[in-house]
């Protein structure tokens, strides 16, 4: 995401580095070269009895930017959210949020963060007012000044019409507004999203893109999770991809990019009997394993070379009667460099019954050519 820089250097109490720098250099020099380091997790380690939900994970976010922790169902995402907003502990290693460690400075840690979890938070009884009414009087504002932030940020979410009625009749991309909403009460300096766009519309997902894009152009730290590659793409500075309880990767979009090894070929074909020659033509031209998606007779074909490779298996399929619907050469996306970072895409399992139907595009299993 491409926005203005804010100073980085400022008096906040939350692990701000002004003042202890050496003389001879102005802040903004220092600003310039040394980020502060807003969330820090190191070496974090949980079981749930006898699973590993994560395995020893570091991460760390720069003051006023967006990561994406990125990875697949189950892979510990929830759970290391959870155990930076103090919901729940890790069983070894440490996270600090600025100055604070989850462990021993819980209750001023707190203060600091908003967490919009992965699944809806407000009442469904209530009008979306009422919710927001109710979450800044836990945050001990005064009468009037819950009432003020309320109307603030039912209107600043776009809820003003669908104010006074139960939050039940909310369609999905609502509530999950009126949720994050919810998190952003006191505006606290560190956002923790848990999916924040799982299950949304196009519509609904680029709008909270947009919601999400101004929070941290207002100065933010952000820290989200996500099972869309194109999300982290869009929306983080950095992302880390997460599996099996570890990260197994970590970079901007580009540098995560760059892994996966050059360009993609993608053919369509026309007739099954085809497939097995396909294949081998594909699998010669390739520089990694070639994924095959047998509805739709579709390979993708990982490519060093350039476009030249194009013709020549053109002409090789040619050669051989194998006809063509559709070929084309593109720049690699994430979902590729997840496949090349794990060897395989990501494994189907089945879902719980209130997540059906949430899945992103990463549960597609795709079969891996030899
Ligand atoms: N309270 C719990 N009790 C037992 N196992 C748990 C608990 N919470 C998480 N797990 C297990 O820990 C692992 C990581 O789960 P987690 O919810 O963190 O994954 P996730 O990345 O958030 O997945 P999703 O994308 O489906 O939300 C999974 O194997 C899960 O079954
Ligand atoms: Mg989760």
């Amino acid at each position: 995401m491409r926005r203005a820089e804010h100073p980085p250097f400022q008096h906040d109490g939350l692990g701000s580095i002004h003042g202890q720098l050496g003389n001879g250099h102005s802040q903004e020099t220092f600003a310039k070269l040394i980020p502060t380091i807003m969330i820090q997790a190191t070496q974090i380690t949980k079981s749930f009895g006898g699973v590993e939900a994560l395995k020893g994970v570091d991460l760390h976010v720069p003051k006023g930017t967006v990561k994406a922790l990125l990875g697949p169902n189950g892979a510990g995402k929830t759970t290391l959210v959870r155990i930076m907003a103090t919901l729940s502990k890790q069983d070894s290693g440490t996270v600090t949020i600025g100055e604070f460690d989850t462990l021993k400075d819980a209750e001023a840690l707190r203060r600091q963060v908003g967490l919009t979890g992965q699944y809806a938070a407000v009442d469904e009884d209530l009008t979306g007012y009422e919710n927001l009414r109710m979450f800044g009087r836990l945050y001990h504002l005064s009468k009037e000044e819950a009432d003020t932030r309320a109307r603030d940020l039912l209107k600043e979410f776009g809820l003003t019409e669908a104010a006074d009625r139960p939050s039940k009749t909310y369609s999905g991309g609502m509530r999950r507004r009126l949720d994050l909403a919810a998190s952003l009460i006191v505006k606290p300096p560190v956002l923790f999203l848990d999916e924040p766009t799982t299950g949304l519309d196009p519509a609904s997902r680029q709008g909270m893109w947009k919601i999400i894009e101004g929070l941290v152009a207002g100065g933010m730290t952000v820290l989200l999770t996500t099972q869309y590659l194109e999300e982290a793409d869009y929306l983080a500075d950095s992302i880390a991809v997460i599996n099996k309880g570890k990260i197994i990767a970590e970079g901007t979009a580009d540098e995560l990019k760059e892994q996966s090894g050059g360009n993609v070929l993608e053919v369509t074909i026309k007739t099954q009997e085809h497939v097995e020659d396909a294949r081998k033509i594909l699998s010669d031209h390739s520089s990694q394993e070639v994924s095959f998606d047998k509805d739709r007779l579709h390979f993708s074909a990982p490519i060093e070379g350039d476009a030249s490779v194009l013709i020549d298996v053109v002409r090789a399929m040619d050669a051989v009667n194998i006809t063509i619907i559709d070929i084309q050469l593109r720049r690699p996306t994430l979902d590729d460099v997840f496949l090349a970072l794990t060897g395989e895409g990501v494994e189907e399992e089945p879902l719980p019954e209130k997540s059906k139907g949430r899945r992103g595009r990463h549960g597609k299993k795709k079969e891996a050519a030899k």
